[in-house]
């Protein structure tokens, strides 16, 4: 089934440049993917927050989330917009509702890969995240990036960090925004996702076979940055 909001793509935008980056949640994929989009002046695509946006407006919605047919309507359905903020932060708008803040918490985040098991909901999600593609490139974060939705990247990417340091990094960010965390609650949730993600029959996360891999421990974010531009430019 084809998505009827997603316009069929030009020559160009099918053939335009991408870099995919892909990893585990706190692998620093999403800052490392803004700063190198912001960098090449490419466009860019956070594929884990449409996930997100679907899950929070099928809680919205009241919608089950063993029902499959539900979740791929709301996969068709939902209106998800990214708007980028004066303050340089990138906006989630779901169904004309900003709901930035709700798609980063530890609920959304397990709704997301709850629903991104579904194998018909990553299929309604496939073309509005192939429709990102255009020129003069694509930087695309998410899971299986380099792997299923542009298999033909020109460059790919995998980053990794030891399990305790993606859950330090998370649980500073939180910190930083004010939210009461505790630490060994967030290393269970961040493996209990990387085992869901990892295990899920369909598109689960592995690096693709060309996939350069950076292993971020210990790594600040200037030479992750470096090391992956040197591979693009
Ligand atoms: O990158 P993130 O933490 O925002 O992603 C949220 C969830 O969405 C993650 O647990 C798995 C799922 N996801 C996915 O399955 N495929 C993607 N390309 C991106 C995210």
């Amino acid at each position: 089934m084809s998505d009827p909001a997603v316009p069929t793509p030009s020559a160009d935008a099918r053939t335009a440049a991408v870099l995919t980056i892909d990893g585990p949640s706190g692998s620093g994929k999403g800052t490392i993917s803004r700063l190198i989009a912001s960098r090449l002046g490419w466009h860019y695509l956070d594929s884990g927050a449409l996930y997100r946006g679907v899950g929070v407006a099928a809680s919205w919605a009241g919608l089950d989330l063993a029902d499959p047919a539900a979740l791929v309507r709301c996969a068709f359905d939902a209106q998800i917009r990214f708007e980028d903020a004066a303050d340089g932060e990138l906006r989630v708008i779901v169904n004309g509702v900003d709901a930035t803040d709700e798609l980063r918490t530890e609920t959304a985040g397990a709704a997301a890969s709850a629903i991104a098991a579904v194998p018909e909901v990553r299929s309604a999600l496939k073309e509005r995240q192939r429709a990102f593609r255009r020129p003069p490139g694509l930087v695309a974060d998410g899971r299986d990036m380099g792997t299923v939705i542009f298999p033909d990247a020109a460059f790919k990417v995998f980053l990794t960090a030891s399990p305790d340091e993606r859950a330090e990094r998370r649980y500073k960010q939180l910190k930083d925004k004010g939210v009461s965390v505790i630490f060994d609650d967030l290393l269970r949730e961040i493996l209990a996702r990387d085992a869901r993600d990892a295990n899920r029959a369909v598109a689960p996360l592995r690096p693709a076979d060309d996939a350069v891999c950076i292993d971020t421990t210990g790594l600040g974010i200037d030479t992750v940055v470096e090391r992956v531009l040197a591979l693009v430019t």
